[in-house]
């Protein structure tokens, strides 16, 4: 071929990455590897092993230990005896630590990104150029926090012992996600890779003893999803932390709901990629061959879902079909290849039944004309057009190189067609308008919006997702948080039991039963919904008395039907979360001030349950309380990060949307107000169970928020029995986030029951707070369970 034909044809030869010293270091294990336990090799106590395949090729890479119960039990057993020793290091010993796995991870960074592609497939390009080089940036920016740590964050402890399960997508950065901040913040770990790519974990693991790593600080344990489970399932392990899929993640919270585990979880995305007709539609296409095509499209946060604006989406499609037949798919280990091989036979037949499913529903795929090698799992980058917003393809992660192409006509169209997914991790906006970008990325459900770029990551910059997509961050200060706790609260005394609720009285639906004014007593109150008084649909009431058991009045006995009135007002209420955060404040400012005003007849009488003292002490702290979130509501800031591009990655503090809360019984208004008040102060709308001992307080409540200018629906307020209403409440999909201060089965059940939509849950492990005390009860602690991080990037420069 004369050099002008290759000119023309592009065509070149194979550009083989050496694996001498990945194949050297397999040979050396003698090609069979055991769990990594108290900082050395232990064989599997089942004494059984499974295989590990290069996807390429279908060929056995070498044995691996299948962990038991028992190997999990000694792997926490060797990472809480090693526990105390870590905690008790000083944090610049254990940056030093940090610091040397970082430039380990450097120094042997050929043989990690060989293996890496060698057992999970990815193009050496990728694992070489971008997964290897983060996973280092993640122990350099972590040895930093590692220092920085009693400065920065005086009040906290870490978790204890944690247990980390992986995914195979990037498993050796998924690795460093998780094992570098637990590290950083004094924990110990057991981490379970997965079952396909458990190679660079092991690698890891000698990194670890080079590194001098005291015994039992990092233990990895292999096997699949039956050690994972163990691992979860522990009573010995503090935290755990998860990244895969949904289907897992749920089971997960299920298994660790009885318990005190902490949890974060980062799952799956069907993450919209929005081009506008202004966009510079060459970058878009580049940017779309790293948003869909990067790692096979086993990305959770893959721009899977194409969302074009009309007038261009013929030209776009047309772009995106040329980009699609340069692209090279083959042996990953080739430094030229774009696309490698797809990570195990059954992750292939589920990308090509979706791909069947998706034709079926009427979408038209293309694919460009490639030869796929004939042995090893290979799917080629495919385009599905005319999807329809409600087919699988559209709405089910694929987690392969499949794009599912859909257009819109308006910027609101395609606000409304992204967020019509039930996950929300990451999201893309393509416009050369940075006022249209902006506003967009602003309305979007996601944790990660790229404008103008995509999958960016950075060790600064937090991770992870809403609604179905997860809980937690991973990177940046929010990701540190998610391993520690506030120091006092892990020994918090427990509250005692609460008493069960009777059986909910049976009526039907459409009762209109009266009755709540039972002669002789001095007061009965409503519900309050939507900014007014309601009756309660059930008709019935429930005696509130005094301490020395006198009665007090009558509460409404608020239901199913009611609280779904109640979560459907708060979802009507924008407004709150778009006034500005000064509005807030004057808000909340008035609301202290009103109460100011009422403080002797409220205190009169909170004092019939809790006495004198504790009612003057409630209301008068109770101003200081509102005082406090007035406050914030206008400091509670995001960042601006400089991740190592030319980016910056904008951290917003968002709202999480509608939060339900179970309130504390024991301090009727402070209680009340320590909860309620920091979930407004940053803009959500709120459903409130007040307690059970003083319900009668929702009168006073609702004629504070009717004269200090709540808008209607920002606070609603459900009295009745806290586990009736628990449960309604838990499993209701319009409610985001769940925050229950009640005794530890109530704790146990708001975990349990909100698995349906994987809301955000928070409780006080059924721990006493004491609300009396600002240092405990109010701040910061209480603002960052109320929001949630979503980083913006936008690049600058030409
Ligand atoms: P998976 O969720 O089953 O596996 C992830 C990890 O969890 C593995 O280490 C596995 O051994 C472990 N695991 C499995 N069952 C467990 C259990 N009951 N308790 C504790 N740990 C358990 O994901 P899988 O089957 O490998 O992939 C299936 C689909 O999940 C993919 O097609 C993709 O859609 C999604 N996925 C999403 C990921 C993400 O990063 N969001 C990563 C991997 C998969």
């Amino acid at each position: 071929m004369s050099i002008a034909e290759k000119f023309v044809s592009m065509e070149y030869g194979p550009a083989p990455e050496d694996s001498r010293e990945a194949v050297a270091w397999l040979e050396r294990h003698g090609y069979r590897f055991q769990h990594f336990i108290g900082g050395g090799w232990q064989a599997p106590a089942a004494g059984e092993f499974f295989d590990t395949v290069d996807p390429s090729n279908g060929e056995k890479l070498a044995s691996i230990a299948q962990g038991s119960a028992a190997d999990v039990d000694a792997a926490v057993k060797a990472a809480r005896a090693a526990s105390s020793g870590w905690r008790a290091l000083t944090p610049h010993a254990r940056a030093r630590y940090l610091y040397a796995i970082a430039r380990l991870v450097q120094k042997h960074s050929r043989l990690l990104a060989v293996l890496e592609t060698m057992d999970n497939g990815k193009p050496i390009r990728e694992s070489r150029d971008i997964d290897i080089p983060l996973v280092a940036r993640h122990f350099y920016h972590h040895a930093g926090w590692a220092q920085l740590l009693v400065q920065e964050f005086p009040e906290y402890i870490a978790c204890g012992v944690v247990g980390q399960i992986i995914p195979w997508n990037f498993p050796l950065l998924m690795l460093a996600w998780k094992i570098a901040p637990a590290l950083a913040t004094g924990n110990t770990v057991v981490l379970k890779p997965a079952e396909f790519t458990p190679l660079t974990a092991l690698a890891f693991a000698g990194i670890c003893q080079e590194a001098g790593l005291p015994a039992g600080v990092v233990n990895i344990v292999t096997g699949d999803g039956s050690t994972g489970e163990a691992l979860v399932k522990h009573p010995d392990v503090d935290k755990i932390a998860f990244t895969g899929s949904t289907e897992v993640g749920r089971a997960i919270r299920a298994a660790t709901a009885t318990t005190h585990k902490r949890l974060s979880l980062e799952l799956g995305g069907k993450s919209p990629f929005i081009v506008f007709e202004d966009a510079d539609l060459d970058s878009t296409v580049e940017g779309l061959v790293d948003g869909i095509w990067f790692n096979q499209g086993q990305v959770c946060c893959a721009g899977s879902r194409l969302l074009m604006q009309e007038s261009i989406a013929e030209g776009l499609i047309a772009k995106i079909q040329d980009r699609m037949s340069t692209l090279r798919i083959g042996a990953p280990l080739d430094k030229a290849i774009d696309i490698g091989a797809i990570v195990a036979k059954v992750q292939l037949d589920r990308i090509r039944k979706l791909v069947d499913q998706g034709v079926a529903d009427g979408a038209t795929c293309w694919q460009p004309q490639v030869t796929l090698p004939t042995r090893g799992f290979y799917y080629p980058p495919t385009l599905l057009s005319n999807v329809h917003p409600t087919s699988i393809v559209a709405q089910q992660e694929i987690f392969g190189p499949v794009l599912a192409a859909m257009t819109f006509r308006t910027p609101s169209e395609a606000v409304e067609l992204a967020n019509n997914t039930v996950y929300g991790l990451a999201a893309c906006v393509w416009s050369e308008s940075i006022n249209v970008a902006l506003h967009v990325a602003a309305q979007l459900k996601a944790g990660v919006v790229w404008v103008n770029c995509t999958n960016l990551f950075d060790a600064s910059c937090g991770f992870g997702g809403y609604r179905e997509s997860g809980y937690g961050r991973e990177g940046g200060r929010e990701g540190l948080l998610e391993y520690m706790e506030p120091a006092w609260f892990k020994s918090a005394p427990a509250l005692p039991a609460e008493k069960q609720a009777p059986p909910e009285p049976e009526l039907d639906e459409d009762s209109t039963a009266s009755g709540i004014n039972t002669p002789a007593i001095d007061r009965t109150v409503k519900l309050y919904i939507g900014g007014k008084q309601a009756r309660p649909d059930s008709g019935y009431s429930m005696e509130v008395r005094a301490s020395d058991g006198r009665l007090l009045g009558e509460a409404p006995l608020g239901n199913r039907k009611d609280i779904r009135n109640a979560v459907e007002a708060a979802r009507k209420a924008t407004s709150w979360a778009k006034a500005t955060a000064h509005n807030r404040a004057q808000v909340l400012y008035y609301c202290a001030e009103n109460l100011s005003q009422r403080r002797d007849e409220i205190a009169h009488r909170l004092a019939a349950v809790v006495g004198d003292q504790q009612a003057a002490a409630e209301v008068d702290l109770g101003i200081e309380r509102i005082f406090s979130y007035a406050a914030w509501a206008d400091k509670f800031d995001g960042a601006v990060h400089n991740p190592p591009f030319r980016n910056v990655a904008i951290a917003m503090n968002e709202a999480i949307g509608t939060v339900s809360i179970i309130c504390p019984r024991e301090a009727p208004l402070l209680g009340f107000l320590s909860v309620v008040m920091p979930a407004l102060a940053v803009g959500n709308t709120v459903i409130a169970v007040p307690s059970e001992a003083y319900p009668l307080i929702t009168g006073d409540l609702y004629q504070l928020f009717d004269t200090s200018d709540l808008p209607g629906g920002a606070v609603n307020i459900v009295t009745g029995y806290t586990s009736q209403l628990l449960k309604t409440l838990a499993e209701h999909d319009d409610v985001d986030a769940i925050w229950c201060f009640s005794d530890e089965a109530s704790a146990a059940a708001a975990k349990a029951m909100s698995i349906g939509n994987l809301k955000q849950v928070w409780t006080n492990e059924g721990r006493a707070i004491d609300w009396f005390n600002p240092k405990l009860a109010e701040g910061r602690w209480f603002l960052e369970h109320a929001t949630q991080v979503k980083n913006i990037w936008v690049p600058y420069g030409e």
